[in-house]
């Protein structure tokens, strides 16, 4: 049995966005996305939880130090995404859909390389209470 231990770090931004298919007209996209796809945005409570897994440090007896990790999580995500727009703010979004599922890939992408490769890495956005995407899946 492999002495792998899972550790989370949850933490909160708020943003705004809007669902939207450019290379569809309007009467699709409001098919599609409904109110998501209203032209002046709407706003979400993001909760994003960070899952790292490893074997904890003999020295510390930590997988991750919990600190550096909210701060990584601050400084990379939080800076970045908090009380913007994402269609409009973020060059991130410019040119893909602000989904949930877009979402979490683009948080992964920017932390998987800074965090320690021997990490497996996982990211769980909530969008809301009930709805939630993870990558990787
Ligand atoms: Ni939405």
């Amino acid at each position: 049995m492999s002495n792998k231990v899972a550790v989370f770090r949850r933490e909160s931004f708020n943003a705004a966005h809007r669902l939207y298919n450019p290379a569809w007209d309007e009467e699709t996209n409001d098919r599609v996305f409904g109110k998501c796809a209203f032209p002046h945005y709407h706003g979400h409570n993001y909760d994003l939880v960070v899952k790292v897994v490893g074997v904890p440090d003999p020295g510390t007896g930590y997988v991750m130090d919990m600190k550096i990790l909210s701060e990584l999580i601050q400084q990379e995500i939080i800076e970045r995404f908090d009380h913007r727009n994402l269609n409009l703010d973020t060059v991130e979004f410019r040119e893909l859909n602000p989904t949930a599922e877009n979402i979490a890939l683009v948080i992964y992408r920017i932390l998987r390389p800074l965090i320690d490769e021997k990490m497996e890495l996982q990211v769980r956005l909530y969008e809301t209470a009930r709805n939630f995407v993870e990558y990787p899946a």
